[in-house]
């Protein structure tokens, strides 16, 4: 019987790409394990930056003149880019933004402001992070909507039990969460959450900062209204993002930011809005951020998006096993299968701080602290947490530098 392979990347080969990762720290070898919070760079996506700076660049969509052309051509470029990393039906659906907590805002306000009301629900989760959750929350409050959570089970999943009686409590309109989570790795069911969200008539929004750069992204799979994720958390620079919509949404909807770019026709009496994307988009674009967004999505293709997910899914096994053989450590989060390459654990007795203070004194990066999920924390009854997260140059050796590290922390502190 044929057996398909899944695809595979060579992380050693991958790493090479990156020079953050020539140095030692502390003297020893750098073990980066926080790309959940953001992800290294490769040289490509660097030249990409360096080059466009040094022979393309110019403003968009202002000057009639060669540089300009070739910086539109460059900025353009990568908005259809990103129309095909995500499947998106239409490039004008596509707006950049300087990352997933504008491209949310973005929905929050120009959708929410005028679209609900008192009766209204929206409807977050326990397991999102604050940019998925304080905009909702205060565009909610704003407009005299109700905001409700969908409630974890203990295994730290979206518990859709709850669904039906949160419908019972007024007109959901809006159903937010991410596809995947930042403090546990759970991956969320967004086809069956969009359809049960169109089925109440609300539109479905997504959070993709933790998917994008990790599995392949389809929005017209998911079935979802809008979708939003961060160049600088799959190998490209920061304060850049995107968030696609339905065209028709998005024509229907108000501005977010005014002023220059995003106009038709300004007079004293009136201001009329530019097209789609642009009326999105006022001031001066992320125009060489874009263009570094274009670098990342070739970056993350051609290294592959499947290989990247059945990569990140072998060390998150791997690292599930070796850390439950440790004493004294609470693991957080959902099995394997429904999880992606980031895993939460906390230390018994000791401070999450100062269990990634020793860690970085043998060179392994990991995180401490609430995640910007303090909804969740408050779920799991802590402040705060330990989390290693990997991404495509992630080393198994570096997962056993993290369990020695521990053991060490055990020795310290313990
Ligand atoms: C799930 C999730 N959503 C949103 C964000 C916010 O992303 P950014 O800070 O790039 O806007 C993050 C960043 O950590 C995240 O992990």
């Amino acid at each position: 019987m044929a057996v398909t392979a899944r695809p595979k990347l060579d992380p050693r080969k991958l790493r090479a790409d990156f020079p953050i990762f020539e140095q030692t720290v502390n003297g020893k070898p750098l073990s980066y394990l926080d790309s959940a919070v953001t992800a290294q760079k490769p040289r490509q996506v660097l030249d990409a930056l360096r080059t466009f700076y040094e022979t393309s660049y110019g403003n968009v969509h202002r000057g009639v003149y060669y540089l300009s052309e070739r910086a539109t051509e460059g900025y353009e470029g990568a908005r259809e880019k990103v129309r095909g990393f995500i499947n998106a039906p239409a490039t004008r659906e596509v707006v950049f933004t300087r990352g997933t907590t504008e491209g949310l805002n973005l929905v929050a306000y120009a959708w929410g402001l005028t679209n609900l009301g008192p009766g209204d629900l929206v409807l977050v989760t326990e397991l999102e992070h604050h940019s998925n959750f304080v905009p909702w929350q205060y565009v909610a409050a704003r407009t005299g909507a109700g905001f409700r959570m969908l409630r974890l089970t203990d295994g730290g999943e979206l518990d859709l039990s709850g669904l039906d009686a949160i419908a019972g409590e007024g007109s959901v309109k809006v159903v937010a969460t991410n596809l995947v989570s930042n403090s546990l790795g759970t991956v969320n069911p967004i086809e069956r959450l969009s359809a049960w969200a169109h089925e109440h008539g609300a539109i479905m929004v997504v959070d993709a900062a933790q998917a994008a750069p990790h599995r392949a992204i389809d929005v017209q799979a998911l079935g979802c209204d809008f979708l939003a994720f961060s160049a600088h958390k799959m190998c490209g620079p920061t304060s850049v993002g995107a968030v696609w919509g339905h065209g028709a949404l998005l024509e229907a909807m108000e501005p977010f930011n005014l002023g220059g770019h995003m106009i038709r026709r300004v007079t004293f009496e009136k201001t009329t809005w530019g097209e789609l994307p642009h009326k999105f988009e006022a001031g001066t674009a992320p125009i060489a951020e874009a263009v570094g967004l274009g670098a990342a999505i070739d970056y993350v293709e051609d290294v592959g998006l499947e290989a990247i997910e059945a990569h990140e899914h072998e060390l998150l096994t791997y690292a599930l096993e070796r850390l439950s053989d440790l004493p004294g450590l609470v693991l957080y989060g959902p099995p394997p299968e429904r999880r992606a390459g980031i895993i939460s654990f906390n230390v018994e007795g000791i401070h999450p701080h100062d269990v990634a203070q020793v860690l970085d004194m043998e060179g392994v990066a990991i995180r401490a602290g609430h995640h910007c999920c303090q909804p969740l924390m408050d779920r799991l009854g802590v402040v705060a947490t330990n989390r290693a997260s990997f991404y495509l140059y992630t080393l198994p050796e570096e997962i056993d530098r993290l369990v020695d590290g521990l053991h060490r922390v055990r020795k310290i502190l313990g």
